[in-house]
């Protein structure tokens, strides 16, 4: 790892450590966490800043805030912090601001072991900006910043690029996540054993050009499924049916198949519906889609095909559910494939987002070699992205 890390720095006794998390979880319509994934990914690294005698200062993005008090009230960390609380197993100072001299008092007078929880990051307009007067604020709260928020490492917010910037001189390194995150893509991606597969899935051909165009250089071979299927189907002249495509996305489509020429594989059945709120209408079609039918996940002799690719292949690396999961007549596409790769004796990549949560809600994360917190800056990364938050982390 050629970024310092939090190993790196011996003596934290007495020190305030202002710490980037994600705690950006998904939250249902009342406020309520429904995965918290990224708390606990941040755990190892809050103990560490306390076990060693220093207080956190934690500080987080939550959602798309738009600037309206009662709207953005559900976006308020309170459950974030109760939560981390609970967690921890420790009492949580939680701040009802991001900056202010109540908040500056309270960091000053957090005790070795303490943790504040500022409110949510976005709440001010100065971060999502990259506003320097903003990051000066924040920086003055810490003696060592730490980012451990592999999630966000591809947005330049303040507290991920201006924060650190304004804490040159002193101690700015990775918590022990994002070191993980980093440690195991680079060493895979770099040497990749082989045969390596990628598994692409997911709604948008035009969300993930840069990385299928990466996938394609690097893997043996890329299974596609999800609703980017009848885009590539489409652009290949098959016909969709009412299928759910980017019809605007077909030259782009062609220019991808036509890179992963030999290596792109397409399904060769779909489970296909009159109506999407229709489950009693599906049936399983070959080849093309009829013009009445709507596709919402592979076929069985998809998934069987693309079972053998998973347990020949020494590394898989995984995006996008395969159909529309969420729907449970739907999920069978994505649940047996993520059964499959959870059994699979070769390395198992799960990026971030839904595929993770689907992973989740399965139970099978434990089983996958490493599962990411980072949605779009998983994507970001292999595709080779570089990440101003990172260039301003300390070199080793
Ligand atoms: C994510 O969930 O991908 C990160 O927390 C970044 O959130 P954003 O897309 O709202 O910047």
């Amino acid at each position: 790892m050629a970024k310092k890390t939090l190993d790196d720095l011996t003596d934290l006794r007495g020190k305030k450590v202002l710490v980037r998390v994600d705690f950006n979880v998904p939250l249902d319509a009342a406020g309520n966490i429904t995965n918290d994934r990224r708390i606990r990914a941040a755990l190892p690294t809050l103990r560490k800043i306390l076990d060693a005698g220093a207080a956190a200062i934690v500080m987080s993005h939550l959602g798309r805030p738009k600037g309206d008090p009662q709207k953005d009230a559900p976006l308020r960390m309170d459950r974030i912090a109760a939560r981390l609380g609970e967690l921890l197993g420790r009492s949580i100072l939680k701040a009802d601001e991001v900056i202010s001299p109540t908040v500056k008092a309270a960091a000053h007078q957090l005790k070795p072991g303490g943790v504040l929880v500022l409110e949510n990051l976005r709440f001010h307009p100065g971060e999502q900006s990259g506003d320097a007067a903003f990051a000066a604020e924040l920086a003055q709260l810490g003696d060592v910043y730490v980012n451990d928020a592999f999630g966000t490492c591809h947005r330049k917010d303040a507290s991920m690029v201006a924060v650190p910037a304004a804490m040159k001189g002193k101690p700015r390194v990775v918590g022990a996540l994002v070191a993980k995150e980093l440690d195991i893509l680079d060493r895979l991606l770099s040497k990749p054993p082989r045969p390596f597969v990628g598994i692409l899935g997911g709604g948008k051909v035009s969300d993930k050009i840069g990385f299928i165009k990466a996938l394609v250089a690097r893997v043996d071979r890329v299974l596609i499924g999800g609703a980017m299927t009848y885009t590539f189907m489409k652009a290949l002249g098959h016909n969709v049916g009412a299928s759910r495509l980017e019809a605007d996305k077909l030259d782009l489509a062609r220019e991808l198949l036509e890179l992963g020429k030999g290596k792109i594989e397409l399904p060769v059945d779909h489970l296909v519906v009159t109506k999407i709120d229709a489950p009693q209408t599906a049936r399983i079609v070959e080849g093309d889609i009829p013009a009445d039918a709507v596709g919402v996940d592979i076929g069985p002799k998809t998934i069987a095909a693309y079972s053998e690719a998973i347990q020949s292949a020494a590394l898989v690396v995984w995006n996008g559910p395969l159909g529309k999961f969420e729907d449970e007549p739907y999920s069978k596409g994505t649940r047996e494939i993520a059964r499959v790769l959870a059994e699979s004796k070769g390395i198992t990549i799960v990026g971030g987002g839904e595929t993770a949560e689907a992973v989740e809600e399965f139970g099978l994360a434990d089983k996958m070699t490493h599962v990411s917190t980072g949605g779009g800056a998983f994507l970001e990364y292999v595709e080779g992205t570089p990440f101003a938050a990172l260039a301003e982390i300390d070199d080793k």
